[in-house]
């Protein structure tokens, strides 16, 4: 049994699409372990994106995800990464397929929507951060 880490980012709370993106996950059989709507401060929001210190997106994508409350959930079941990983999409929505989440609803490279842990590794990291 696998967790993950998801943050739905600030424009789904502004489109009103917690729930239809919730309920994509709740069909596919991942259960949601924690969840909690919060406004993450810069310090947290840069450790959570640490990785990215020094890229050129870097300070762009600080201030998209404290520019208003996000819904972070732990979720798990059997290879939960990868799954979750599938069904959100390319980070790029430009490519993001049709049926992905990013595919489906989001148009911005910067403005994703949603967040997603990229291995077991960062799941742990992330869920660290949060919870
Ligand atoms: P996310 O899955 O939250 O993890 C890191 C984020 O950085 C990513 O989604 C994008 O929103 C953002 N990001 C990654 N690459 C770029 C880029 N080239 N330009 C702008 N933002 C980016």
């Amino acid at each position: 049994m696998q967790r993950s880490l998801i943050i739905l980012k600030p424009e789904v709370l502004r489109r009103g699409l917690a729930g239809e993106i919730m309920a994509r996950f709740e069909r596919r059989g991942i259960r949601i372990d924690e969840m909690k709507l919060t406004t993450l401060t810069p310090e947290i929001a840069a450790h959570h994106y640490q990785d990215h210190i020094g890229k050129p997106f870097f300070q762009s994508l600080i201030d998209y995800i404290i520019s208003g409350p996000v819904v972070v959930m732990i979720v798990s079941g059997d290879d939960v990464v990868s799954i979750v990983r599938l069904m959100v999409g390319s980070t790029n929505p430009a490519v993001a397929l049709p049926g992905t989440i990013r595919g489906d609803y989001a148009t911005s490279i910067s403005e994703n929507i949603i967040h997603a842990s990229d291995s077991i590794e960062s799941a742990a990291r992330e869920i660290a951060i949060f919870f």
